[in-house]
């Protein structure tokens, strides 16, 4: 199988080829995912997707090397992603590549980091060390308590010319992709037009060169409110409990398991048994 490359990824963005990423947690959502799409990220969306914390900064680098692991193991052909937790890449440069490194060890092609101009030192510490960084600007979720809430960004002048100064930083500084998240539909599209390297958005409209959902928004696994930029292309949550709901009515009105769905003792045994 022909495996997705960042090189690759630079190809499509110039040739205009949208790229479709979207997020695994374990080995059995890599296997589903795999086939369809281009990236894979193991992102730290796992903290509230999978492991029911309320945001993403309980998320450490041991629960992130868990997932990793389970994706890993399906053998994805899709560019794979780790996503860098909360305090995984602020303390030193040798900490954060002790730390990416770790990810590319596992298996991870790329990491992806959130933040601009603070944290170019460690991006370009990563880049250095010969470890692809995916950056990740906007509404970025790790920075929740300094944004008073999970809110669009990029409304004010100064907000969007830095949001735009801090993407061409991360090029610079040598990343190969940027996430592009909760902002205005026109700073999306400025940000990848006066890009070399592809962007991929997240409720950024769209004039990306790519598009990133949750594994569990897309298909409806999620509940509770839903933000405007995702669409669900099945009622997976629904749809999961009816079959469910459906087995058990079986189990406890005797239709399942039936002979064909049950093992048999050998002929000459019955006997011996049923005496
Ligand atoms: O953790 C995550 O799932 C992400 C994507 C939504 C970009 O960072
Ligand atoms: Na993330």
């Amino acid at each position: 199988v022909e495996r997705v490359t960042i090189p690759v990824l630079q190809r499509w963005k110039e040739e205009g080829r949208r790229i479709a990423m979207t997020t695994a947690y374990d080995a059995v959502t890599a296997r589903i995912a795999d086939p369809i799409v281009d990236v894979i990220l193991v992102g730290d969306s796992v903290g509230n997707v999978c492991l029911g914390f309320d945001d993403t900064l309980p998320v450490s680098m041991a629960m992130m090397n868990h997932h990793l692991e389970a994706v890993v193991r399906a053998k994805p052909r899709a560019l794979l992603v780790a996503d860098m937790p909360f305090l995984s890449f602020h303390l030193s440069p040798a900490e954060t590549i002790r730390n990416a490194g770790g990810f590319l060890q596992r298996g991870a092609d790329a990491v992806k980091l959130e933040g601009g101009a603070k944290r170019i030192e460690m991006v370009r510490a990563l880049i250095d060390c010969e470890i692809p960084v995916m950056g990740h600007l906007g509404l970025t979720p790790q920075s929740v308590n300094v944004m008073g809430g999970f809110k669009v960004q990029g409304r004010k002048a100064d907000d969007a010319l830095r949001l735009l100064d801090d993407a061409h930083r991360l090029q610079e500084a040598g990343c190969f992709a940027l996430v592009l998240e909760g902002i205005p539909a026109e700073l999306g599209e400025r940000a990848t037009e006066s890009l070399r390297i592809p962007t991929i958005g997240i409720g950024a409209g769209p004039g990306c060169s790519g598009q990133v959902l949750v594994f569990h928004d897309v298909l409806g696994l999620t509940e509770g409110h839903r933000p405007k930029f995702v669409r669900a292309y099945a009622n997976g949550f629904q749809s999961l409990q009816e079959a469910l709901s459906r087995w058990a009515a079986d189990v406890r009105n005797g239709a399942f398991p039936t002979s064909q769905e049950s093992y048999r003792l050998p002929e000459g045994l019955r006997d011996t048994v049923a005496n």
